[in-house]
């Protein structure tokens, strides 16, 4: 019988590398046809493990899972950013890499950032799907996400129609 460790934790600053493999390889996977080869290149060089390394030490609200102390997937959250919506907390980013999706691994991510967010008082949850990214739209749809708002973003030459989804408090009381 073979035991198989996982663990999700906050990102350390030691992490940045994995975590900017993490970002390569999800973002090829999940906007490969969505945005401009160009592009998608460009926004991947951008966030290398430098600039990763630079947001972990000035304690962007991160956490990592680990498949046997590697690191597969991560999620930046934080207050959310549409202050027109009744959502205290928000999942800005979360990626798995593609040869672990599929067996719960978001899930755990995505749970354990809602968790994190109610735990420091940010109450309800609203994340930002670009709708073409037909992974994130389905995978928040089916956790429940009601979609609250739309909104749209220019990356390169494209402007890109974006979903707002949105939970409410885990605890509503
Ligand atoms: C979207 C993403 C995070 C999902 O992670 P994952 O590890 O593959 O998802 P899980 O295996 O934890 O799936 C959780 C549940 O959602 C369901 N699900 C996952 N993707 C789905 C989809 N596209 N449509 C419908 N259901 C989906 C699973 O069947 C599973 O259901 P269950 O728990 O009830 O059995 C992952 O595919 C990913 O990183 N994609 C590329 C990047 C991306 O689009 N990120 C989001 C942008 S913010």
């Amino acid at each position: 019988m073979s035991i198989v460790s996982i663990d999700v934790r906050r990102a350390r600053t030691e992490d940045a590398a994995e975590i900017a493999a993490v970002h390569d390889a999800a973002w090829r996977y999940a906007y490969r046809g969505i945005l401009r080869g160009i592009d998608l290149e460009r926004m991947i060089q951008r966030r290398g493990p430098a600039w990763w390394e630079k947001a972990l030490k000035r304690n962007v609200m991160m956490l990592v899972v680990e498949v046997q102390h590697r690191i597969v997937g991560y999620a930046t959250l934080g207050p959310s950013r549409m202050h027109n919506l009744p959502f205290g907390g928000e999942i800005y980013e979360l990626y798995v890499t593609p040869e672990f999706q599929g067996v719960g691994l978001g899930r755990r991510l995505f749970e354990a950032a809602f968790e994190t967010l109610e735990r420091i008082d940010l109450k309800g949850l609203a994340v930002r799907a670009v709708k073409a990214n037909d992974l994130a739209v389905g995978f928040y749809e089916h956790l429940g996400g009601r979609p609250v708002a739309e909104s749209g973003e220019t990356i390169g030459d494209r402007e890109l129609a974006v979903a707002i989804f949105g939970w409410p408090p885990i605890n509503a009381d």
